[in-house]
Parts: structure tokens; sequence; C-alpha cells
């Protein structure tokens, strides 16, 4: 197992260019196997997920080439109609060939993922979508067995006792381009990554409207067979977490490659820190060098604040004077990140699905334990901010969705190490 060491009390400088979206990625690349034509992506991030992704769509059948951040890839048959167990383990987006291997060859077989560490992750919203165009569902042996003759176009409401589904709207999408007729998906979720995913589609020949709404129109069976190049959007929550570690470490960092619109509630909340940020042609400048306030944050649902930007922002209000708190709403266990930072100074009090910050001058550096992709982020942020030395331990985590991590911080002054345990 590798950990990073990390020598804080930087103010880190420079620029940083954000990649490609992890959550744009993942289902674009199993959105590729509803064509038997050749698909070009840019901007596709080196990461352990999409590798995991690309080994899974391998084994169904696609042929792929990827250099320098772009992938070739080509289904021309389908030699397997399964996401096994071993895979789905490593990494629950596999669940993501499902919509497309029923819209396909009418059957798929799917490992059900089960929980994780931020808490029980159900999939019954997709299930649930699915049912509606007419596929028949079997949960049977741990998997998932699904098959379809005839998908029909229905209206599905994707409304759960969380808030809406990313994933569920995704798969019930990806599906619905080759029912009969159209599908309406009310309470649709309305994140960037849905809307790549449905650009992505139209590029090749779906007809899709009303993606950024809570209200999806697919007219289904349009023909997908325009071979297509397509770019996907920038990493949000890359471009967030950097802008965070700039305003940690009380640095001035410029953040290039990303879309400021999809970054709007986590840019208020720096504002309303006192975190300066300015909107620059290519990008943002985050300067944070300046006084800061704490503060509330609601997490939500897009265009709310983001829950993967709720670790990382744990760790900055950590260190601002006065009671700041955090209310996660969309998962039950997501705070995994607190008690590691305790151990770094912080002082945080955990009330149900609140987290209350007392702010303290300064982390110090400890041995702490990264438990989920943006748990680790958040304890890598408090390491660079820290007095004396961070070593933070089972970094796979962070390998599955941040590429060049601690490249991209070295060379914005940060001192971070990778080595082996
Ligand atoms: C995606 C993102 C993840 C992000 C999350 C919320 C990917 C690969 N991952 O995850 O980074 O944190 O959106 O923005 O894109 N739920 C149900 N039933 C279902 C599905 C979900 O009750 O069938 C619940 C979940 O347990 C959770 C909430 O709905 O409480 C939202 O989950 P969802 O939007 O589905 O998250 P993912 O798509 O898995």
């Amino acid at each position: 197992m590798e950990r990073f060491v990390i020598d804080g009390g930087r103010r880190l400088s420079g620029e940083v260019k954000i990649s490609g979206a992890k959550n744009s990625a993942l289902p674009i690349i199993a959105a590729s196997l509803l064509t038997d034509r050749e698909v070009v992506l840019e901007n596709i991030p080196r990461l352990n997920d999409v590798d995991t992704m690309l080994q899974l769509v391998k084994s169904i059948g696609s042929k792929i080439n990827f250099t320098n951040n772009i992938l070739h890839i080509q289904t021309p048959k389908l030699k397997s109609f399964e996401a096994p167990y071993d895979i789905v383990r490593k990494m629950r987006a596999s669940y993501y060939v499902l919509g497309p291997l029923i819209a396909r060859a009418g059957r798929a077989r799917v490992s059900l993922p089960g929980g994780c560490a931020i808490g029980p992750r159900p999939i019954d919203l997709h299930i649930k979508g699915l049912k509606a165009l007419g596929v028949r569902i079997e949960v049977k042996a741990g998997y998932i067995n699904a098959e379809s003759r005839h998908l029909r176009g229905n209206r599905v409401d994707l409304q759960g006792p969380k808030g809406t589904s990313v994933g569920a709207t995704i798969n019930v999408m990806l599906a619905a381009t080759a029912a009969k007729g159209t599908t309406e998906i009310t309470s649709a979720a309305c994140e960037p990554e849905v809307v790549d995913v449905a650009n992505f589609l139209n590029h090749l020949g779906a007809k899709i409207s009303g993606q950024g709404t809570h209200t999806i129109i697919i007219k289904g069976q349009k023909p997908l067979n325009r071979g297509q190049r397509y770019r996907i959007i920038p990493d949000r929550i890359e471009a967030g977490t950097f802008a965070v570690a700039g305003a940690i470490t009380r640095g001035r960092i410029r953040i290039t490659g990303c879309n400021l619109e999809h970054l709007t509630a986590v840019l208020d909340k720096f504002n309303e820190i006192g975190v300066v940020v300015k909107v620059m042609d290519d990008g943002l400048l985050v300067d944070g060098a300046g006084r800061k306030r704490a503060t509330n944050i609601f997490v939500a649902p897009y265009p709310g604040f983001p829950t993967d930007m709720q670790a990382q922002f744990m760790a900055l209000l950590s260190i601002i004077p006065g009671t700041s708190t955090i209310k996660e709403t969309i998962f039950e266990n997501r705070f995994m990140q607190a008690v590691e930072l305790m151990r770094m100074g912080a002082d945080i009090t955990i009330e149900g699905d609140t987290a209350v910050i007392n702010g303290v001058r300064k982390f110090s550096g400890a041995y702490v334990m990264a438990s989920d992709l943006r748990a680790s982020a958040a304890l890598v942020l408090a390491g660079l901010a820290a007095k004396g030395r961070t070593v933070v331990r089972r970094i796979y985590h962070l390998d599955r969705g941040y590429e060049k991590f601690e490249v991209k911080l070295r060379r914005l002054g940060a001192r971070i190490r990778r080595e082996s345990e």
C-alpha cells in the first residue's frame, strides 16, 4: 500500500490545470457500448476508476486505445453481458453498463454493489426506472438479472427518500435511448455530469431534451450510429478541491480549464468565508491570504452545495475562527474525515447529519487514515496546512478519483511525496 508524506505549512502558489470529470467519464465510457461505431473521447482522466471501467467494457467486447487522455473505443460485438462482483466491488459505478447492455442486447447481469464507506447506497431507483421501461428484473445470488425483449417508453419519477439520483437518472436515460416511444423522467438529477451524458448521447444520434432540468425527455429508438468525437467536461470537484488547497494554505493559485458555471455554490461559499475568488478568462484565481469567517453549509443536489466538496470544506472550516456547521443531507455516513481531522487538532462534534466545527488556530501533523475518496482529499488538504509532518495512509482511495494529485500539488509548491508502506 502507498501513502503520502506531507510537510505542511507552505503557501501554495502558481497554476493548476483541471482534468476531465471522473463522474462524466465513467458513464460516458459505459454509454459507448450503445453503438458499434468508434467513439473518440477527449479529456478522459487517467484514474483507477477509469481503468476499472475500461477493464469492464473490455470484458464486454470493447476495443480500446487510451493515450494522452484521448480514448478511442469501439464495441463491434458484445461478448459478455455481465459486470461481475470482482469489478463492481471495486467501483460502484460499474452499474452504468446495465442501461447500455439492456438497450443493445436486451439483457444484463450486474452484481449488486452493496454499501460502502459513506453509508448504505441502495439502487432501488435504478431498478424502478428500468422496470417502468418494461425490463424484467430479478435479484438473485447477489446479482441483478435484467431482461427485456421490447423496451417501451414510459413516465418514471425518480424521487427517492434522499432526493433524486444521479446514477439512476443516467442509467434510465441510457436504456431509454432504445425504447419504443417517449420516456419522460421526472425528478431527474440535473448535475452537470447528467447533462454531459445526455449531450454525448445526442452526439451519437439520440433525441434527448430537458437535461439540466428535473424533467428529461428521451425519444427512443433513434439509431445511435454516428461515431463521434466528444470532449467531456472538466472535473468541478477537482477544481473545488484545488481552490480549497489555495484557501487553506493562505496561498494564491490560478485554476485553469474549469467551468465556473458548475462551481457557483462552491464559489459563493468562498465569498462568504472571505476567500477572494476572481473570475478569469480561462478559470479562476483563488487568494486565501485574507481574514476568514465561519459559515454554515447545507449540502444539497445540484445546483446546491455538492456532497463531494463537503469533506474538503470541513478541513478548511476547521482552522477558521468561530463556529461553522455542515449539514449533510445526501449520504448518511459521510463525516468519516472528522475523526481523522480531530487527530490533527480539529474540534468537531457530529450531531446526526450535522457537523459542528469550532475553528482552531492550526492543524498539527499526524498519522491519518484515508477512508473514501473525498475524505482522503480533506486529509491531504489538512496536511498541507498543518504544522509538521502528516502521513496519509491508504491513498488508493485518492487514486480512484484525482489525476496526478501529488504531482499537481508539488507544482504549486507543496512538499508531498508518495511512498510505499
Ligand atoms: C453520484 C456520484 C457521487 C456523488 C453523488 C451525489 C458518480 C460515479 N458518483 O453517485 O460522487 O457523491 O452522485 O451527488 O457519479 N439512492 C437511493 N436509491 C437509488 C439510488 C440512490 O435511495 O436507487 C440515494 C443514495 O443512497 C443517496 C442519494 O440517493 O442517498 C443520492 O445518490 P446518487 O445520486 O444515486 O449517487 P450516485 O449516483 O451513486
